[in-house]
């Protein structure tokens, strides 16, 4: 019998919220200890997996966080790059913006050449090698201040041409966007893409605050606004992209169920949605997985997977002509299909 997920398999589609320090398997992350000489509290992969329960955010941002003092060398940034953007391509993820936050590594003394020498020189060999296309989204921490975000931009100027966009993650209750006003009209003033988490533990009020900000070009979860119908009208008229992420939603209460999850209601409200999988490694779900589960769980048409891949095309920050080439891949992709699955006569 032929495979029901072949479908979601093979479709071209674009990951855009997936953060690297979260990509890393078990197996990796304690290889990486032994590598730098560390002893982790878990000895083997199945005892850390054990830990990948979570109360909610901060439960999960506490472990991610120790997670991420195994990466130390240049050589560690560009291992888990690697790793992720080889499944990522075997996922049938043509382009993928991968959210690193350099802040966890700076403070404990790693230079930033190490963790952006790593990860840009494995994005370019993966393009070279498997021709996907992937760019690097810098994220800032909203627990710490705007002043340090203004810093770690100013530190990967150096890198200035090969930075996708700049983002906002972290713990976000008591953190709002507009806490980052200037660290993003700035990213702005120079040039760049940006991109907010707001609206995964956080209100509402928040999201409007994102959508508000200044020319903001994407924002990050944001299944928050569905508590607001105005906020709903206004991000499904200007086309907000919203990447959303619903193992990640699940795995940390932010839906009790996926059945529950707002995504199919989003689709149906006209918003701009993208299917994602923020920390696949701590999620136990890649893209894939988050495409296969929703369809099952919310009796996801044809139509609106469809439509999630489409949108995670056009809402990347490749140049036009390049989202054109996507779309036109996925378009065939899709006709192809429809024509093998018509009866013949
Ligand atoms: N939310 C906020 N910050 C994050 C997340 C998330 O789900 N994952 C990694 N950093
Ligand atoms: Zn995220």
């Amino acid at each position: 019998m032929a495979d029901p997920d072949a479908f979601i398999r093979c479709m071209p589609k674009a990951e855009l919220h997936m953060h690297l320090e979260g990509s890393i398997e078990a197996e990796l992350l304690l290889e990486l200890a032994a590598r730098n000489g560390l002893r982790p509290r878990w000895e083997t992969p199945e005892a850390l997996r054990g830990a990948y329960r979570f109360r909610n955010l901060q439960a999960f941002l506490d472990l991610y966080y120790e997670g991420c003092r195994v990466l130390m060398q240049e050589r560690d940034f560009y291992d888990i790059t690697h790793a992720y953007l080889r499944r990522a391509h075997s996922d049938a993820v043509v382009r993928a913006e991968l959210f690193l936050g350099p802040q966890s590594f700076t403070e404990r003394g790693i230079a930033i050449e190490a963790v952006m020498d790593g990860v840009l020189a494995a994005i370019r060999d993966a393009t070279r090698n498997d021709g996907i296309s992937a760019g690097l989204l810098v994220s800032a921490q909203r627990h710490r201040s705007e002043a340090e975000a203004l810093q770690l931009l100013d530190a990967v100027m150096p890198w200035a041409e090969q930075i996708a966009g700049f983002g906002l993650g972290g713990a976000e209750v008591g953190n709002p966007p507009s806490r980052f006003a200037r660290y993003f009209r700035t990213c702005r003033e120079r040039g760049f893409r940006i991109t907010v988490h707001a609206g995964e533990e956080g209100p509402a009020s928040y999201v409007r605050e994102a959508a508000d900000l200044l020319q903001i070009d994407r924002i990050d979860h944001g299944v928050a606004c569905m508590s607001d119908p105005t906020l709903v009208r206004l991000l499904a008229e200007r086309q907000t992209p919203l990447t959303v992420c619903p193992l990640s939603n699940l795995r940390l209460n932010v839906v009790p169920s996926l059945a529950a999850h707002p995504l199919r209601a989003m689709l149906e409200a006209g918003l701009n949605v993208s299917m994602n999988s923020d920390d696949p490694a701590y999620f136990a779900g890649y893209v894939n997985d988050n495409f296969i589960e929703c369809r099952d769980a919310l009796a996801l048409s044809d139509d609106q997977i469809v439509t999630l891949a489409r949108n995670s095309l056009t809402a990347s920050f490749l140049p036009s002509a390049e989202i054109a080439n996507h779309v036109a891949r996925l378009d065939a992709y899709v006709a192809d299909r429809r024509l093998s699955a018509a009866p013949r006569n």
